[in-house]
């Protein structure tokens, strides 16, 4: 069975290709190596024994995209990854936001509407929830006004889908991911953010090696136990496994509706203290960190309802705090000391 993964080089779709190849699907990625590097493929075979096919080009190429599918009209399944993510920048340049996420999606349901292929797992994100009125949320929680125009082309791509499928024969799974964290326990792929990092673990591991000076707590004011917000961090790797039996469930007809949405996150919420807490346990290190004054944007508290996942998927995630800032930490420890070797 042939999956295609766009997106697969980068951080979730290199991880999920991983899986993918451990159970037997043959994987072709298509990249633009915007955020991500070809390499990623020579350490994907290293830990599978297995080169996936990667073809570089961009999914806006409305013509490209066509002539790919054309080519590859026996595809069983496509897994929708390649997106840009950066919430702030996204607020800076929303037209690239919108011409890349939207577009690409657009282009990849014709193509797949013209080669009847009819599987498609999307990437959509807890950030479609805002900040929810009840905890754990759940698949039914209402879709809040997005807060930034990342946030935006989550929520329109999924209507993009569920229209699409009503006027054709495309199924579709949209996972909606918590905050993934973590890396391949080989760390030889991990998350690899370009610049300075958004997201607290990459800042955390970054400040950890010495790359930066010190991370900043975004506020310490919340209406939470320690005053700091809470997440729902999930390793990349049971992420990775989800993407498999969603694949799997649409190429075996199990899905019980045409467009089926799911929560993909471990139920349980840490807050930023906690999460350095874990890491100064797992490293053995005093992270240099300072408190200062709330990011505009962030939610208070959010954690996921899995049940759904975990009863229709037969998927849970396995993998505690404490495993997912370790297999962080030891990407990050092997990145830079590949980076110094090479110098
Ligand atoms: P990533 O940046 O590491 O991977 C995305 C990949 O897509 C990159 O390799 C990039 O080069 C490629 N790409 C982007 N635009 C492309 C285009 N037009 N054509 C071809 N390739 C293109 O990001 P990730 O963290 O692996 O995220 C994967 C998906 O999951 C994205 O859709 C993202 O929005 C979504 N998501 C991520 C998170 C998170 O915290 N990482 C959370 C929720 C949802
Ligand atoms: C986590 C917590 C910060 C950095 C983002 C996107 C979301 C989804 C996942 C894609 C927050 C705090 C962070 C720092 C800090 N992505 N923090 N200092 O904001 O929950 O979610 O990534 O869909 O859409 O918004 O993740 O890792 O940025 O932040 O104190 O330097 O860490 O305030 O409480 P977030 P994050």
């Amino acid at each position: 069975m042939k999956i295609l993964v766009t997106g697969g080089t980068g951080y979730i779709g290199s991880h999920t290709v991983v899986e993918l190849q451990n159970k037997g699907f043959e994987v072709l990625i298509v990249d633009n190596l915007s955020n991500s590097s070809a390499e990623i493929v020579d350490n994907i075979e290293k830990i599978t024994g297995t080169r996936p096919v990667l073809e570089v080009f961009d999914l806006v190429d409305r013509e490209k995209t066509a002539d790919f599918f054309q080519r590859n009209n026996d595809i069983a399944g496509v897994i929708h990854f390649a997106a840009y993510k950066a919430v702030g920048e996204s607020v800076e340049k929303p037209l690239m936001y919108y011409r890349n996420n939207l577009v690409s999606l657009m282009n990849i349901l014709e193509s797949m509407r013209d080669n009847n292929i009819q599987n498609l797992v999307f990437s959509s994100s807890c950030t479609v929830y805002g900040q929810p009125d009840e905890l754990p949320v759940s698949e039914k929680a209402p879709i809040k006004k997005a807060e930034s125009p990342y946030g935006n082309t989550k929520q329109i791509s999924e209507e993009i889908i569920q229209d699409t499928i009503k006027a054709s024969d495309i199924h579709g799974i949209a996972l909606r991911y918590f905050n993934p964290i973590g890396a391949h326990e080989s760390a030889l792929i991990g998350e690899l953010p370009l610049g300075v990092p958004n997201n607290l673990v990459p800042f955390i591991t970054q400040t950890a090696i010495g790359i930066r000076d010190q991370l900043k707590v975004f506020g310490n004011d919340y209406p939470t136990p320690d005053g700091t917000p809470i997440r729902d961090y999930i390793h990349v790797v049971d992420l990775a496994k989800a993407h498999v039996i969603a694949v799997d469930r649409m190429i075996q007809d199990k899905m019980k509706k045409p467009f089926e949405v799911f929560n993909l996150g471990t139920g349980k919420g840490y807050s930023v203290l906690e999460v350095i807490k874990a890491f100064e346990k797992v490293s053995g290190l005093k992270l240099n960190y300072k408190i200062v004054g709330r990011r505009e944007g962030d939610v208070i508290q959010v954690w996921a309802d899995p049940s759904f996942s975990n009863r229709e998927l037969g998927w849970k995630a396995e993998k505690g705090l404490e495993e997912m800032v370790a297999s962080a930490w030891k990407w990050e420890q092997a990145y830079r000391k590949k980076l110094a070797d090479k110098q």
